[in-house]
């Protein structure tokens, strides 16, 4: 797996440690339902850390061995009561366990899913670990027409940055390319060291209309109780590339 994306937190957290308005609004979530709460995909802490932070107890899980270790790295350096208040295992997404009053999955995470096959299940073992006066809440991209139309492969810009824990100067891109058949969106950060190695961080992100999140979350036993397009609560609109969404069980 030489180009599992998540396989270098450090850069992880230097691609996207800056991002904030999801945190608030699970955290917010979190003290509105009070109960115990688990993280599908807690990677190397971005979300879970600051909500354990804030008072809030939270298991995670992930299959990522790599960001684990961060994880587990980043809570050594808490304070004992926050420490006390995270937990998390290695698993897959339909490893979540336990009657759990609040089930989060944010920041794109289901698109990781090979197909909705895979999502169906993940969401039955989801419903399965929520509460009947639980909540799943999620947020994930829906489609963007315009990526179909850049062609068979579009090269960003070059960014230049320093590596967080070496120092080291690194240029970064993105590639992206959009595999109609399969409905898979490639999404590739290529990262190169002064040297010229090259790590390539690819993504390949399965989307999925609205129509289709809609029904396979009815499917699995969920009504969508509250959506939006952002994080503040925008309405969903034909235009919308995310999806936020509040889902109870029926
Ligand atoms: C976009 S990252 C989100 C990490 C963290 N929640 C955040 O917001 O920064 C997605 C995470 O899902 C994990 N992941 C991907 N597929 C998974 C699967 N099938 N089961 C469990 N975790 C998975 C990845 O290892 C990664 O840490």
């Amino acid at each position: 797996m030489t180009d599992h994306p998540y396989r270098d937190p450090y850069l992880y957290d230097l691609e996207y440690g800056h991002l904030s308005d999801d945190i608030v609004f699970y955290t917010d979530l979190a003290r509105r339902w009070p109960g115990p709460v688990v993280e599908l995909g807690c990677g190397n802490g971005r979300i879970l850390l600051p909500m354990a932070r804030a008072g809030v107890t939270v298991h995670g899980l992930d299959s990522s061995a790599h960001m684990l270790e961060d994880l587990a790295a980043k809570v050594r350096g808490e304070a004992a009561d926050v420490q006390s208040r995270i937990s998390w295992h290695l698993g897959d997404f339909s490893t979540v366990s336990g009657r759990n009053r609040l089930v989060l999955w944010p920041f794109n995470a289901l698109h990781h899913l090979p197909g909705p096959d895979a999502l169906s299940l993940t969401l039955a073992a989801i419903r399965g670990a929520l509460r009947d006066d639980g909540l799943l809440a999620l947020d994930c991209f829906l489609p963007d027409p315009s990526v179909g139309t850049v062609g068979p492969l579009k090269r960003g810009a070059v960014r230049l940055d320093r590596h967080p824990v070496t120092g080291e100067p690194l240029r970064s891109w993105q590639e992206e390319w959009w595999d109609a058949s399969a409905r898979v969106h490639h999404v590739v950060r290529v990262w190169q060291r002064a040297d010229g190695r090259e790590e390539r961080l690819h993504n390949a992100l399965r989307m999925y209309d609205l129509d289709e999140l809609h029904a396979l979350a009815r499917h699995a036993g969920f009504e969508v109780h509250h959506e939006a397009e952002d994080f503040v609560g925008a309405p969903v609109s034909p235009a919308s590339l995310q999806w936020v969404a509040q889902m109870r069980p029926r």
